[in-house]
């Protein structure tokens, strides 16, 4: 989406941001994200101007200017007043939106945002594995990686915050500490709420010092209610894209941002009774293939099947106009439009044609025609707005 921080809208912060959008309904006013949108001004207007500098004569001696008092100990929070957010929610509820709308507005010199993903695998294992190269295994390397990241940004957002091993949940701690010393404010989106961070893992009590140092310094709120308008989104979506040329493809890059929060999914087996099937890219419950890898290879109704009950959205690239020997592709591309249609799986497709167009002649062609009529129907708004039916 594009955000209303331009030349034209003075920077007065995200909270008048969010008003501007909610009240030209390019957003539903969401009574929740109001909230966290007050906390973000905030916590806008407590950084404005924000400029720590990364080596201090005096200790605590930025805080003294961030906050206009005394100097406090360097990692404490000053009179218990939050230095960051995290905000926390069930998917599609608008974190990440929020998130960018704080962001763009921040007047912040060095600011960040990064998927937390990448920021430990670029940022924090990359930088770790160079120093321990250079200065082998005995020196501290968190101390020098907190310099230079605190150099780069004295706002750090991270979309996405999740501990999954325990090479992550051992860096953390003393990372966030060190961060946090040097005045960094951290903005994170979660799923998860703090408490429940790395839990039922190995090593979970050696990360516990981690979880009290997140609730001491970064205000948790949690984004509730509201709908999750990921879902919403695709309803209102143009789902066929014709021809299937790159605009189409951009398009479907896109779709495929919007629902899942990410360029590009993972690749994944899907496997259930001896069958497997390779899933290209698979994200938050959507799945994206080209029309060759899913109708163009001997799969059959239990592969369709697996798709449909597995994701509620399928992103399909490059549906082709077959002709009359290409009768197998369109058997297959038959029953893989019924299994969505039984399911209730939202598809979004590009294609060379209106689906009446796609197979006019040859075995089955007749069949074909209640696919053509399937693929219509759910393109409607009414179709899609059917739940999934896994
Ligand atoms: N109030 C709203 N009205 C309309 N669309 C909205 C609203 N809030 C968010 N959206 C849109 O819904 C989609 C999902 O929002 P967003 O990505 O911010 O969710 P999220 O909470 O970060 O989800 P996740 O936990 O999966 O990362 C986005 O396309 C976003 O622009
Ligand atoms: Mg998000």
């Amino acid at each position: 989406m594009d955000l209303p921080v331009s030349a034209t809208v003075p920077n007065e912060g995200p909270l008048p941001a969010y008003r501007h959008l909610t009240d030209r309904g390019l957003l539903q006013a969401d009574p929740a994200q109001l909230r966290a949108a007050e906390v973000l001004q905030d916590l806008w207007r407590r950084t404005r101007g924000y400029d720590p500098q990364p080596e201090d004569p005096e200790p605590g001696g930025f805080f003294a200017r961030f906050m206009r008092r005394k100097p406090v100990a360097p990692e404490e929070s000053p009179a218990g007043t939050p230095m960051g957010l995290y905000l926390v929610g069930e998917v599609g509820r608008g974190k990440s939106m929020l998130m960018d709308l704080f962001f763009a507005c921040a007047e912040v010199a060095r600011k960040q945002r990064i998927h937390f993903h990448e920021f430990m695998q670029h940022h924090v294992h990359a930088r770790i594995h160079a120093w321990k190269r250079k200065h082998g295994d005995t020196a501290d390397p968190i101390p020098p990686l907190a310099d230079s990241i605190a150099a780069e940004a004295a706002l750090l957002c991270f979309d996405e915050f999740q501990v999954h091993d325990i090479a992550d949940a051992m860096i953390l701690g003393r990372l966030f500490q060190a961060l946090f010393a040097r005045g960094t404010v951290v903005v994170a989106t979660s799923n998860t709420v703090p408490d429940d961070l790395f839990k039922g893992k190995p090593g979970r009590d050696a990360f516990l010092p981690f979880i009290a140092l997140i609730k001491r310094r970064l205000e948790v709120l949690v984004l509730d209610g509201g709908r999750d308008y990921r879902r919403q989104r695709v309803i209102e979506m143009p789902s066929w894209h014709m021809p299937a040329d790159g605009r189409a493809e951009a398009a479907l890059d896109a779709a495929f941002r919007e629902l899942t929060g990410q360029d590009h999914g993972s690749p994944m087996r899907l496997a259930l009774l001896g069958r497997a099937i390779e899933v290209p890219q698979a994200a938050e419950g959507v799945a994206r293939f080209d029309f060759d890898t899913l109708c163009g290879k001997p799969l059959g109704p239990a592969d369709y099947l697996l798709v449909a009950t597995h994701f509620h959205t399928l992103v399909l690239d490059g549906v082709p106009r077959l002709g009359a020997e290409n009768f197998d592709k369109a058997r297959r591309f038959i029953t893989l439009v019924d299994a969505l249609y039984e399911h209730r799986v939202k598809l979004i497709a590009s294609a060379a044609a209106a689906p009446d167009k796609l197979y006019e002649r040859g075995e089955n062609a007749a069949m074909f025609e209640r696919t053509a009529s399937r693929l219509h129907e759910m393109q409607s708004r009414d179709w899609r707005a059917q739940p999934h039916l896994p």
